[in-house]
C-alpha cells in the first residue's frame, strides 16, 4: 500500500475527532432531547451511556482503524480470519459507507438551513428585508442552493487530504465555536427566566429514569460520537502506532460530552427565556415543541427580543452550527472517499468530486420529495442501521478478530497497559455487553 496520510499531532486527531462528534447532534439534539426527558436525569444517564456503553464502542473503531491502516471495508475484511468472515466484512463494511453517505445526504440539507439562516442575519444587518424573507422560506430552490453550497464547502476540505484538510480546519473551528458558545451563554444568563432553565438542566429528579430514557441517552451518545458507519475507523487509521488509543478514545469522549453539556447550558435557559418572553414552548400534552421546529421557530423569536443586539447573536449561533456541522460532514465524506482513494485508480480530488456529486443528487432528490423522503432517510440511517452496524462493528472486534492480535494491537503505544482496567475489562466488555445492550435499544426504538 502507497505510504498513507497521518494526522500530524496528537491535537491534530483529538480536534477532527471531536469535530466529527460534535454537531448539530450536540448541539440541537442533545438539548431537545434533554428538555423532553425530563431535563437533568437525562443529563446524568447520558453521561453513564458515553463513558460505559459508547466509548467501549468508540475503541472497537479507532483499535480496528489504527490495525488495518484503511477504511472500513479494507478493515472489516482485513481483521477476518477466514473467506466466510471476509464476505460479512465487506457486506458490513459497504453497508456502513452506504449509511454515512445516506446520513450526510440529509445532514447537508439540515446543516444548509443553518447557512441560509446565517445569511439572513446578514441580511437584516444591512437591511435587506427581502432577501431575508426569502432567505427563511421553505423554498426548494432556497434549500437547494444552500444544501449545494454546503457540500461545497465540505468538499473542498475533504479533497485537501488530511493534515491540509481535516485536520488544519478542525484545530482552527473547533475552538472558535467554544469560544462562540460562551458568549452566548454569558449572554442567555443575564436574560430573565433563564435561572429556571439552568435548574431544570442542573437538578435531577432521579424519578425521571425509566427505560425510555435510558434508552434514548444510549441513541444519543452513539449518534453523538459518530458511532458504527466507520467514521471514527476512518479517523483512527490516520493515526501514528506510538499513540496512546485508551487515553485518546477518553479525551474525545470528554470533549464531545462536554461540549454537549456546554450547548445544554445554552439552550435549555434559552428556551426557558423565550418562554418568559411569551413564545409557546410546550405542547398541549406537556410536551416539548422539538424537532426543526425548536431552533428555527423558539430561538430566532428569541434572537428577536433581544432588540438590536438580537441579529448579532442569531449570526453568532447559526455560525456556530454552521462550523459544528462542517466538522462533521467532513467526517462522513471521508468514508467513502477513503474506500475509493484506497480501492480504485481515483485520486482523492476525483473521487471527492464524484462522491460528492452522487451525495448532493441524493439530497436533491430527498428535497423533490421533502414530506416522504426526509423522515425516511433520517429514520433508516439513525434508528435503523446505525445501532445495528455497532453491533456488528463489536461482533467484529469481540469474535471474529483473533484476540491476540487485538491485544497486540491494544499494546502498541502504551506497553504497560497489561496493568490497567482497560486491558482487563474491554476485551470482554465489547464482546457481551455492548452487542446485548446496543440490540435492546434497537428493539426499543423498532417497537416504539
Ligand atoms: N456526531 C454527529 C453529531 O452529533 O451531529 C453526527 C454524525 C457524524 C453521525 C458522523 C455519524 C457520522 F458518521
Amino acid at each position: 500500500m502507497a505510504s498513507r496520510e497521518q494526522f500530524s499531532s496528537r491535537t491534530g486527531f483529538i480536534m477532527a475527532a471531536a469535530g466529527s462528534a460534535i454537531g448539530l447532534g450536540n448541539i440541537w439534539g442533545f438539548p431537545t432531547n434533554t428538555a423532553s426527558n425530563g431535563g437533568a436525569a437525562f443529563v446524568l444517564v447520558y453521561f453513564v451511556m458515553a463513558f460505559c456503553l459508547a466509548y467501549p464502542a468508540l475503541m472497537a473503531e479507532l483499535i480496528i482503524g489504527r490495525h488495518s491502516r484503511s477504511n472500513i471495508v479494507t478493515a472489516l475484511r482485513f481483521i477476518s480470519p477466514n473467506k466466510a468472515t471476509r464476505l460479512l466484512g465487506t457486506g458490513v463494511g459497504l453497508y456502513g459507507v452506504l449509511i454515512a453517505s445516506l446520513i450526510l445526504s440529509f445532514y447537508g440539507i439540515v446543516a444548509g438551513w443553518m447557512v441560509a439562516y446565517l445569511l439572513e442575519a446578514v441580511a437584516e444587518m444591512i437591511g435587506w428585508s427581502e432577501a431575508s424573507h426569502w432567505l427563511t422560506g421553505f423554498s426548494f430552490e432556497r434549500n437547494v442552493l444552500f444544501m449545494g453550497v454546503f457540500m461545497l464547502l465540505t468538499m473542498s476540505i475533504i479533497a485537501s487530504g488530511i493534515e491540509g484538510g481535516i485536520e488544519k480546519w478542525s484545530t482552527r473551528l473547533m475552538p472558535m465555536l467554544l469560544v462562540i458558545m460562551v458568549a452566548l451563554i454569558i449572554y442567555v444568563f443575564t436574560q430573565p427566566g433563564a435561572m429556571e432553565g439552568l435548574r431544570v438542566y442542573l437538578l435531577p429528579d432521579i424519578s425521571q429514569i425509566k427505560p425510555a430514557l435510558i434508552i434514548d441517552a444510549m441513541g444519543q451518545a452513539f449518534f453523538s460520537l459518530s458511532l458504527g458507519v466507520g467514521t471514527m475507523l476512518v479517523y483512527g487509521s490516520y493515526l501514528s502506532n506510538k499513540e496512546n488509543l485508551p487515553k485518546l478514545g477518553v479525551a474525545v469522549t470528554l470533549v464531545d460530552t462536554g461540549i454537549a453539556f456546554t450547548a445544554g447550558l445554552l439552550i435549555i435557559p434559552a428556551i426557558y427565556v423565550a418562554q418568559h418572553n411569551g413564545t409557546t414552548i410546550f405542547a398541549e400534552d406537556g410536551s416539548l415543541i422539538a424537532g426543526p421546529d425548536l431552533i428555527f421557530q423558539i430561538l430566532p423569536s428569541l434572537f428577536d427580543s433581544m432588540g438590536e443586539i438580537g441579529v448579532f447573536v442569531a449570526f453568532a449561533f447559526f455560525a456556530l452550527m454552521t462550523i459544528a456541522s462542517l466538522t462533521s460532514s467532513i467526517s462522513m465524506l471521508e468514508v467513502p472517499v477513503s474506500l475509493a482513494v484506497e480501492e480504485t485508480p481515483a485520486n482523492r480530488r476525483q473521487a471527492t468530486l464524484i462522491i460528492g456529486g452522487l451525495i448532493f443528487g441524493c439530497s436533491t432528490i430527498i428535497l423533490l420529495s421533502f414530506e416522504t423522503l426526509f423522515g425516511f432517510v433520517i429514520d433508516l440511517t439513525t434508528v435503523y442501521s446505525q445501532p445495528l452496524l455497532g453491533v456488528a462493528l463489536c461482533i467484529f472486534t469481540g469474535w471474529i478478530w483473533h484476540r491476540n492480535n487485538l491485544l497486540q494491537e491494544i499494546k502498541a503505544g502504551h506497553p504497560e497497559i497489561e496493568g490497567t482496567w482497560f486491558w482487563k475489562v474491554w476485551p470482554g466488555y465489547v464482546k457481551f455487553f455492548c452487542p446485548v445492550l446496543i440490540l435492546m435499544a434497537f428493539f426499543q426504538s423498532v417497537a416504539g
